[in-house]
């Protein structure tokens, strides 16, 4: 396996706001963290084993919930500001693992090499999630599995359209977050099977992120890749 240092875009602004957003990342999810999504987190990464990756990190909010006897812990996290927030988390959790500078459209490991990728609000912000979840499939093992948390496309058509209209302030706001981005389907189109999803509303939150789903994905199929770690 390779560390292999990859820029993120920066679809999300400046660089100041990139440090205000992280430093208000915590506090601004709380109510929502405590209103339900903590139980979610708890429930989803119960599920986590063997080699586990997981993408844009953030500031550390899964790191209590993964089992003491997973293999390895490799934390992916490309935002400088979030990083070094994610440093101190995992320093004072006390947990091992590893944070990797890369990018989910990137992976540096090998073709079926990962046991457990974990994405929890991720999807939203990758400026290429055909190509994050293309990398996933690749480098799950036949028998890994996606763990995933993510808001959506609202399903009513009200709710979708104001997704829609009010996606561009909401993505300069909240550092490249797509509001009204269909992650189920989009997963389904990238060669992963849902199992076990669990359809939720994010408590709290204004509207345009509320529709949840939260659950397991699996490879259909394992096409291998051009990059090798
Ligand atoms: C909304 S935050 C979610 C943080 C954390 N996963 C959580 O559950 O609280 C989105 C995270 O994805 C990261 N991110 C953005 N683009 C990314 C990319 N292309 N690959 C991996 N992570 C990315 C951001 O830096 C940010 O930390």
């Amino acid at each position: 396996m390779e560390n292999r240092i990859t820029q993120v875009k920066s679809s999300g602004g400046s660089a100041a706001w990139a440090s205000v957003f992280a430093a208000l990342y915590d506090p601004l999810l709380w109510v929502g963290e405590t209103a339900g999504v903590r139980e979610y987190r708890k429930d989803v990464l119960s599920r986590a084993r063997g080699w586990t990756v997981e993408i844009g990190s953030g500031t550390g909010l899964n790191l209590p919930h993964y089992p003491d006897d997973l293999d390895e812990l490799v934390l992916i996290e490309p935002d400088a500001a979030m990083r070094s927030r994610l440093e101190r988390t995992l320093s004072r959790s006390g947990r091992r693992a590893r944070l990797v500078d890369a990018s989910a459209e990137r992976l540096p490991f090998a073709d079926r090499s990962v046991d457990t990728v974990v994405s929890t609000f991720v999807l939203c912000t990758v400026d290429a999630p055909d190509l994050a979840l293309r990398e996933i499939a690749r480098v799950l093992r036949p028998d890994g599995q996606l763990l995933f948390i993510e808001h959506i496309r609202s399903e009513s058509p009200t709710l979708a359209y104001w997704q829609d209209r009010l996606a561009g302030p909401w993505r300069r706001f909240a550092r490249g977050c797509r509001c009204n981005r269909a992650s189920a389907e989009l997963m389904v189109s990238c060669g992963l099977e849902l199992e076990d999803v669990r359809e939720s509303s994010w408590h709290a939150m204004p509207p345009i992120v509320r529709p949840l789903i939260a659950g397991r994905a699996c490879p259909t199929t394992n096409t291998g890749g051009e990059f090798d770690g």
